[in-house]
C-alpha cells in the first residue's frame, strides 16, 4: 500500500527517487513550515498559504489557495504519477480513494461506504438531482435562495422526469431571518406530493445559515407517517458550512449532503464529496458510473454481476486529476488537527467583528444576520446605492479581495476565514468607511 502520509524526509526522498519529477522538490525542501495542531497560532497558520502578502484575501470561499500540507500531498502524488502514471493508477487508485473516503467519513462521522468523491459541489448536486428517480405528480420543494448549480440540477430532474418544482422564500428580509419562521415556511410548503426537499445550509447570496438540522428533524417527523414510496428525501448543499461549522452529518437529519472541498476546507481545487444515507441511495442513479473494479470487471464479464451500492456507485469514474483527488485527505486531517470547535470559533469571531463594524458605518446596509446561529463565514452588504461590483472594485483598489454574490439580487461579500486576522478585518472596515464617505 502506497502510504499517503509520509514524513517530510520520506516525501523528499521519494520525490528525489522519481527523477524527472524533481522540479517541485526544491521549493518544498527550502521551507520549514510550522506544524498544524490545536495550539498553532493563527499568524503561524497563515504562513502555510502562499497567498500574496500585499493583498487582503477575503474571497477564498470562492476558491481556496492550497495550504502547505495539501500542496505537499499533491506534489507527492504528482511526482509518482509523472514518474509512472499507469502503474501508479493501477496499483494505488482504489487504496488511495478509499483512504480519502475514510478520512472524510471520520471528519463527518458517517460510514465511508456512503461517501462519493466528486469534483465540486456543482458535480455533486448535479449527480444527485439529475439522477433522481421521480415521476409526474412528484414534487421537489426547494428555495429561492439556492445556488445556480442546485437550481439547474433540479430543473434538469423536472425536465427528465416530469416532476414539478416548488420554490419558496424562507424569509422576506435576510438580515432579520429567524429559525422558527424558516422551519415553519418549509413545513407549510410540504404537501403529500413532496418527495424531495433540497436546501442550502449557508446561503452564498446573503450569508444566512438556515436551521438545517431542525428542518431535517421536522421532515423526519413527517416521514414517520409516510410509507417508503412516498417518503421525503432531504438534501443539503453544505459547501459553506464545511470547514467552518463544528458539525457532523448525523446532526443534520438529512438523507443527502453535498459539498465542494476546495473552499473553506482548503482541499485541492477540483475536489468535492457527497454523502447519502445507506437506504437513500436507491432514489438516485449515477450519471458517470464509477470505475470501481467490481463494476468494470462485471461489465467486461470477468466476474458475475456485482451490486455496487452506496457512495461508491456515485464516485465519478474516468481518468482525471488524481493527484488532487488523492491529496484530499490532507485537508480533512488539517482541520481535525486544528480542531473543529476552534475553527468555528475563529471564523465566527472574525465575521462578527466585521458585521459589528459594518453596522456602525452610516450608509452601509448589512444583509447577513448578526446572530451566529443564523450566519457563518459569509458577510454580505451594500454601500448606499452603489452597485455591488463597484463596491468590490473599490475595495480592490484598496488591496482587499472581496466578491460579488452571483444572484439576481447582488451584494458585496467579504468572507474572512482562517487565513485572515483581526487587523485585516479592521483594514477592510476602514476601506468600506472610506468608500461610504466618498
Ligand atoms: C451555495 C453554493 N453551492 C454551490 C456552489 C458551487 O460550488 P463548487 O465550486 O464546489 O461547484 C457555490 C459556489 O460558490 C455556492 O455558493
Amino acid at each position: 500500500m502506497f502510504e499517503t502520509r509520509l514524513g517530510r524526509r520520506d516525501f523528499l526522498g521519494r520525490l528525489a527517487a522519481t527523477g524527472g519529477a524533481l522540479a517541485a522538490a526544491p521549493a518544498l525542501a527550502e521551507t520549514s513550515m510550522p506544524k498544524p495542531g490545536p495550539t498553532m497560532s493563527w499568524p503561524e497558520f497563515r504562513k502555510l498559504f502562499p497567498l500574496r502578502a500585499d493583498r487582503i484575501h477575503m474571497a477564498c470561499m470562492v476558491m481556496t489557495s492550497h495550504p502547505e500540507p495539501v500542496t505537499r500531498a499533491i506534489e507527492m502524488h504528482r511526482a509518482a504519477l509523472q514518474a509512472d502514471p499507469v502503474r501508479t493508477i493501477d496499483d494505488k487508485r482504489w487504496d488511495l480513494e478509499k483512504k480519502v473516503s475514510r478520512t472524510a467519513a471520520h471528519y463527518l462521522n458517517v460510514q465511508s461506504d456512503d461517501i462519493a468523491l466528486t469534483d465540486s459541489t456543482s458535480m455533486g448536486t448535479s449527480f444527485l438531482y439529475t439522477g433522481m428517480q421521480l415521476k409526474p405528480g412528484d414534487e421537489i420543494l426547494t428555495s429561492i435562495h439556492d445556488h445556480f448549480c442546485t437550481e439547474m440540477a433540479i430543473a434538469e430532474c423536472a425536465a427528465r422526469t416530469g416532476c414539478t418544482v416548488k420554490r419558496i422564500a424562507m424569509f422576506d428580509d435576510s438580515a432579520s431571518a429567524n429559525e422558527a419562521e424558516m422551519i415553519d415556511r418549509v413545513r407549510r410548503a410540504i404537501t403529500p406530493k413532496t418527495r424531495v426537499v433540497g436546501l442550502t445550509w449557508v446561503h452564498s447570496a446573503t450569508g444566512v445559515k438556515i436551521p438545517a438540522g431542525r428542518i431535517g428533524a421536522m421532515i423526519q417527523e413527517i416521514n414517520k407517517k409516510r410509507g417508503e414510496n412516498d417518503r421525503i428525501y432531504y438534501c443539503v448543499d453544505g459547501v459553506h458550512a464545511l470547514g467552518i461549522e463544528d458539525f457532523t452529518i448525523p446532526d443534520l437529519n438529512c438523507d443527502f449532503w453535498v459539498a465542494g472541498t476546495h473552499k473553506w476546507l482548503f482541499g485541492p481545487r477540483g475536489t468535492g464529496v457527497m454523502w447519502g444515507r445507506a437506504d437513500a441511495w436507491k432514489i438516485t442513479r449515477p450519471t458517470i458510473h464509477t470505475w470501481y473494479p467490481d463494476s468494470l470487471h462485471a461489465w467486461i464479464g470477468w466476474i458475475p454481476e456485482q451490486k455496487v451500492g452506496g457512495g461508491w456507485m456515485m464516485t465519478r469514474g474516468g481518468y482525471h486529476s488524481f493527484e488532487h483527488q488523492w491529496a484530499l485527505d490532507s485537508a480533512f486531517e488539517l482541520h481535525e488537527q486544528l480542531g473543529k470547535r476552534r475553527v468555528q470559533d475563529r471564523i465566527h469571531a472574525l465575521n462578527t467583528r466585521l458585521k459589528q463594524g459594518l453596522k456602525q458605518i452610516a450608509n452601509v446596509r448589512l444583509f447577513t444576520p448578526m446572530s451566529e446561529n443564523l450566519s457563518s463565514g459569509i458577510t454580505c452588504f451594500m454601500v448606499g446605492s452603489l452597485p455591488a461590483q463597484t463596491v468590490v472594485d473599490k475595495l480592490f483598489e484598496r488591496k482587499i479581495v472581496g466578491s460579488v454574490t452571483p444572484y439576481k439580487a447582488s451584494y458585496a461579500r467579504l468572507t474572512p476565514g482562517l487565513m485572515n486576522s483581526e487587523a485585516e478585518v479592521d483594514q477592510a472596515l476602514d476601506a468600506v468607511r472610506a468608500i461610504a464617505k466618498a
